[in-house]
């Protein structure tokens, strides 16, 4: 039976990129797998953010974001990568086998040195970033994961994760499965309000839980051309239609593109765009809302969650342990 897994960084409020990219493909997926495990990798989002308030913050509005969106939590493992002690250990082990040459081509951390050209290379690099990718390997390989669905960004860690697997079975006997990835090339990247791919870094995002009338005002601000009522629009070089393409069935787009066609007016068509998201997305709110009231439910579900995961965790360490002679001394 196939495992599939996957993490999810906790860094930040989730945007309808997200939604659109990762939430809903991801749920959508898990259905079709039986052994599922999808975390919160809490520990890697300390590399990159060291406020303890947004740390705290973020875990918990993507944990209710994933809830909300209706992930089966009966049926998936769901997590925090930090409450699994068995990640950090395993993480320690791979280190030793794993040759620091490797680490130095991570292209996270090859961009990072780049940065500092002409200047120290290892100026504002922290170690948790180089071993970065070996962390996230322990988060596979713990659970024997089969099949891991990650951005294209994502790729060399996975293929970094397989290298240290084949070197630990080469070295100790066979304990590791060797992952492969997902990689759904045909989700397209969300363009953001100003029509670069929408990112928190470029903050041109949509909140995925904004209130009604933040949404309606951020749909406002999508760019447009200067087209009048009445002139045709262009769908294919049309950010508001990115949008109706990523929340309108196949069969209804044909009437959206009618409409473009047809010259309706950008303020209406921006007024129609907002019923459809508002739509799909306003029952969602309504739960986040609910589970942002109430962070002690989100944290029973973890932690049911939590007490299923670690028993396989366990089971796992324990053969690692041994086959690298780490076992009780009574023979
Ligand atoms: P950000 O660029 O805002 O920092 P992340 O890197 O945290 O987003 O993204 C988490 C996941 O969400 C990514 O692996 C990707 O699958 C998805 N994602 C992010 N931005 C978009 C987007 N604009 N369109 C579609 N999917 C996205
Ligand atoms: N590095 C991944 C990202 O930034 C998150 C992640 C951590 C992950 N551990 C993982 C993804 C294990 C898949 C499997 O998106």
């Amino acid at each position: 039976m196939s495992i599939l897994l996957t993490g999810i960084t906790t860094s930040g409020t989730p945007h309808i990129g997200n939604y659109i990219g990762a939430i809903k493909p991801s749920i959508e997926q898990s259905k079709n797998f039986k052994n599922n495990f999808l975390f919160l990798a809490d520990y890697h989002s300390l590399i990159k953010n060291q406020d303890p308030e947004l740390t705290y913050k973020s875990s918990l509005e993507i944990a209710a974001a994933w809830i909300a969106c209706g992930i089966d939590t009966k049926k998936v493992n769901f997590y925090r990568q930090s409450s699994i002690p068995q990640i950090l250990e395993l993480s320690w082990i791979l280190n030793a086998v794993t040759p620091k040459g490797l680490l130095n081509r991570a292209h996270a951390y090859k961009a990072a040195v780049d940065l500092n050209e002409n200047t120290d290379p290892d100026k504002g690099i922290n170690a948790g970033l180089f071993n970065y990718p070996i962390l996230m390997s322990a988060d596979i390989l713990l659970f024997d994961a089969d099949f891991v669905p990650v951005g294209s960004d994502q790729k060399q860690h996975i293929e970094m994760t397989r290298d240290i697997a084949g070197r630990f079975n080469n070295t100790y006997g066979n304990t590791f499965t060797l992952p492969e990835p997902i990689i759904s090339e045909n989700t397209p990247l969300l363009s953001g309000l100003d029509g670069r791919k929408m990112s928190k870094s470029y903050n041109n995002f949509i909140k995925l839980f904004s209130s009604e009338n933040e949404l309606r005002k951020l749909i406002n601000q999508i760019v447009t051309d200067s087209l009048l009522p009445g002139e045709e629009k262009d769908t294919k070089s049309s950010i508001l239609f990115e949008y109706f393409k990523a929340f309108t069935k196949d069969s209804k787009l044909k009437d959206i593109k009618r409409l473009f066609k047809e010259g309706m007016g950008w303020g209406d068509l921006k007024k129609m765009l907002f019923e459809i998201i508002n739509q799909e997305l306003s029952p969602l709110r309504q739960k986040y809302d609910e589970l942002m009231n109430s962070p002690e439910s989100v944290e029973e579900i973890l932690i049911e969650g939590e007490k299923k995961a670690i028993i396989q965790a366990e089971i796992k360490i324990k053969e690692v342990r041994e086959k690298v002679g780490i076992k009780p001394l009574h023979g």
